[in-house]
């Protein structure tokens, strides 16, 4: 009699045992139909050595789906899938099905894959102790895992492979993407870049390796051990990093290497202690100083590391934070920085502030020798001028916005930049500690303003005279052609068009004669007045009404300039029977005899003032920039015109990006 009970209590304790097996082994093997759920008990799968969980975590008012390194006090996420998609809100559920994870939200069934496997061969899953979340076909085959789709890290046993890139995170606890990439390039470089720039590589990433033309086979791998290296057939071993936290027994060492939301590659050591204490160890960073961080901080702010007590982005003089709880955004100015808009020389209503050891990112739009008090008074009187930059004699002037400043006691450079009063009647803004410009006195600025006056009073006549010419002219042809009933009116006056108008005649710019380096022309037919004939005619359009951009009187500027240079040059702006394929489009020919110092190409034989001749030339190159904002103001170009302005070096009109 007393054999039974202990039988049943011996297969209670198997079965028991069992059971807790199946449940440990279950967090592992992940079997079809198994699921999560935001608001059921169960949120995460958690690999065997629980130092890992594969699951919903609360992020904002909301859920995110992805991998993380349990803490008790502070999770690390090393993974998150999809990140720039919505948040998920409560009530979804993720499944393994055959097709692979499935996401479906509230009542509606709405779904979505975070990963199809392909074929629907799903079998399993697992949460691996390395990190890495696998699905598994019948034959324990992977058919995917996110080790292949790193996010901002990667952990011991992961590679980013050639042509993979990473992107940081918005900040530790935001895991959507950031303004950081680290790029594993063709060319065997590992790079890292502003987000928004890594379309040009190597010429602007702000850290890099250093082994580009290494081949093209070049991998990054964190092994297990924590060592960070490259390899490749050609390049063999180079190590980046590697972990120096000793082996211990009963601490378990989990490494990652994260391009983090500041933009620093990072490796890091995770120690977990038996006795349930952990710690964290930065073992290597790729640059020791934040600000060389290219966009650190914001546009129009720059970076300082120097007496950084209130964070190391810095706002230029005249300048407010965007928002000033996130000091990274970078800051504004609240009036608009055009002083050649307002009525009155520009020298009245700003003054200079200088600032010492600063550098920037961006290429002049023009670089001058002169001295340096010069150099205070040239941007000062230079409407297009926001701010200037001395250094090694050189005086170079810039608009603004400014980006990837920095200072540094090692940079000896000077920056003035140009400060707008609001208050013409109140003059003293104060700024401690910096240079003040010039002071203007009152009967300087009595006597500047009578003689602008005079000017554009002057301009407005010559102006009200061009257009009864021009009218008298039009008349003069007009009667002509009715007189002679040649049917060639269109021939012989001046006819605005519509972009309408335009992009029917082109059939939608259809057709694309030639692109100069400025400016694309585009055939077209108008209909003729006499019966069904028909007339070609030739269009140069501004830039910006091929890109749909806001189109402003700046377009009238461009084609201003382009007609300037028509008559400079005695030709037309598109000539076919040319010597040579370069002088087919004038404004890049024009600006390519400017570079060279070959202006008496434009003018072959004619003798002329070559001083004015250069005058109208660059005067021109202004007017025919791409950007619009280069353009100056026709005030400012007849003022260029007439010699009364000094007239900047040109850039090129074509739109450059540069950065340092
Ligand atoms: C369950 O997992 C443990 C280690 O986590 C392993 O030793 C054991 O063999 C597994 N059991 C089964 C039934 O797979
Ligand atoms: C969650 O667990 C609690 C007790 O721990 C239980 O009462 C509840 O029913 C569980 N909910 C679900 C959806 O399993
Ligand atoms: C969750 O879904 C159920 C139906 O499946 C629905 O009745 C309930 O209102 C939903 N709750 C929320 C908070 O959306
Ligand atoms: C389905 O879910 C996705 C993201 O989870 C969301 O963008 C989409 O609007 C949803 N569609 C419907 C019909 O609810
Ligand atoms: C695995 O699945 C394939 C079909 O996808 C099937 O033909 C094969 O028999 C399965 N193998 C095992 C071991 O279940
Ligand atoms: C997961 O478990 C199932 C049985 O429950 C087994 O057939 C399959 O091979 C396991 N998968 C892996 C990857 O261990
Ligand atoms: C990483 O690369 C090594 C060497 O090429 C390879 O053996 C390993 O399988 C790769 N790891 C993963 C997770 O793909
Ligand atoms: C990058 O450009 C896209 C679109 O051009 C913009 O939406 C995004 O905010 C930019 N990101 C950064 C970090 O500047
Ligand atoms: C990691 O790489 C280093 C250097 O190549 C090597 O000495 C070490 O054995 C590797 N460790 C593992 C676990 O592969
Ligand atoms: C490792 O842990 C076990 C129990 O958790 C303990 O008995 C052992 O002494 C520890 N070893 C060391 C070297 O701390
Ligand atoms: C866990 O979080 C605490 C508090 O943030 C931190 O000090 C510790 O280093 C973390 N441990 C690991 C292994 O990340
Ligand atoms: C400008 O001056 C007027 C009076 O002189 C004053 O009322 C106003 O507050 C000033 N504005 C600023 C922005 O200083």
């Amino acid at each position: 009699m007393a054999s039974i009970p202990v039988l049943l209590l011996v297969l209670v304790f198997l079965l028991s045992v069992d059971y807790a097996n199946a449940q440990t082994n279950h967090s592992n093997n992940i079997s079809l139909g198994s699921s999560l759920s935001t608001d059921a008990n169960r949120t995460s799968w958690l690999s065997p050595s629980r130092h890992f969980a594969f699951g919903f975590y609360p992020h904002g008012d909301g859920f995110a789906i992805g991998i993380w390194l349990i803490n008790q006090t502070e999770k690390t996420v090393t993974w998150t899938a999809k990140r720039d998609d919505p948040l998920v809100s409560s009530n979804a559920t993720l499944e393994l099905t055959r097709d692979g994870l499935q996401l479906r939200v509230g009542a509606v069934k709405n779904i979505t894959y975070i990963d199809r496997a392909p074929l629907r061969k799903t079998a399993s899953a697992a949460m691996l102790d390395s990190g890495n979340f696998v699905l598994y076909n019948n034959l324990s085959v992977v058919l995917w895992q996110t080790f292949e789709k790193p996010t901002d890290t990667i952990l011991g046993g992961q590679n980013l492979s050639n042509g993979d890139l990473m992107v940081s995170s918005v900040s530790k606890s935001d895991q959507t993407k950031g303004q950081f990439s680290l790029l594993m390039q063709t060319d065997g470089n590992l790079a890292a870049y502003l987000v928004n720039s890594s379309d040009a590589p190597s010429s602007n990433s702000f850290w890099s390796s250093g082994t580009d033309n290494s081949g093209t086979d070049v991998m990054l791998t964190l092994n297990a051990s924590g060592v960070l290296f490259l390899h490749g057939d050609r390049l063999g071993v180079r190590i980046l990093a590697s972990s120096h936290y000793p082996d211990k027994k009963n601490v378990t060492i989990i490494h990652r290497a994260t391009l983090d939301a500041d933009g620093i590659f990072r490796l890091y050591s995770h120690h977990f202690e038996s006795d349930n204490s952990s710690s964290m160890v930065v073992e290597w960073s790729s640059l020791a100083n934040q600000c060389e961080v290219s966009g650190f901080c914001g546009w129009s702010s720059y970076c300082s590391g120097v007496g950084s007590n209130n964070g190391p982005c810095k706002c230029y003089p005249g300048f407010h934070f965007i928002n000033s709880s996130n000091k990274f955004l970078g800051c504004y100015r609240n009036f608009s920085d055009n002083g050649c808009r307002r009525s009155g020389p520009p020298a009245m209503l700003s003054r200079i502030v200088s600032l010492e050891n600063i550098l920037w990112g961006d290429y002049p739009y023009s670089s001058v020798q002169m001295k340096k008090n010069d150099c205070n008074i040239s941007c000062l009187e230079d409407c297009n001028c926001a701010v200037a930059l001395y250094g090694r004699g050189s005086c170079d002037k810039y608009k603004l916005p400014l980006r990837y400043s920095r200072a540094s006691k090692n940079i000896s450079a000077t920056a003035f930049i140009k400060v707008i009063w609001k208050n013409i009647t109140s003059p003293s803004i104060p700024f401690h500690s910096e240079t003040v410009g010039p002071k203007i006195e009152r009967g300087l600025i009595l006597i500047l303003a009578i003689t602008l006056g005079s000017i554009s009073c002057l301009c407005f006549m010559f102006a009200i005279y061009t257009i009864f010419r021009y009218k008298h002219q039009v008349y003069k042809y007009r009667s002509l052609s009715e007189n002679t009933n040649l049917g060639l009116i269109e021939e012989f006056t001046l006819r605005s068009f519509s972009y309408n108008e335009l992009e029917q005649a082109t059939d939608g710019f259809k057709e694309e004669l030639g692109k100069g380096t400025f400016g694309v022309v585009y055939k077209g037919t108008i209909p003729g007045t006499v019966g069904d004939e028909r007339t070609a005619g030739y269009f140069y359009l501004a830039p910006e009404w091929k890109l749909n951009a806001f189109i402003s009187i700046k377009a009238d500027i461009y084609s201003f300039g382009i007609v300037l240079l028509e008559i400079v040059c005695c030709r037309r702006s598109i000539e076919v029977n040319v010597p040579t394929t370069d002088e087919i489009i004038l404004s890049s020919w024009v600006y390519d005899c400017f570079m060279a110092g070959e202006l008496e190409k434009l003018v072959e034989d004619e003798n002329v003032d070559f001083v004015t001749l250069e005058r109208m030339v660059k005067v021109g190159l202004w007017c025919i920039q791409e950007d619009p904002a280069l353009r100056p103001l026709m005030k400012n170009a007849i003022l260029m015109l007439e010699g009364t302005m000094d007239v900047p070096v040109p850039p090129s009109p074509v739109r450059s990006l540069v950065v340092s």
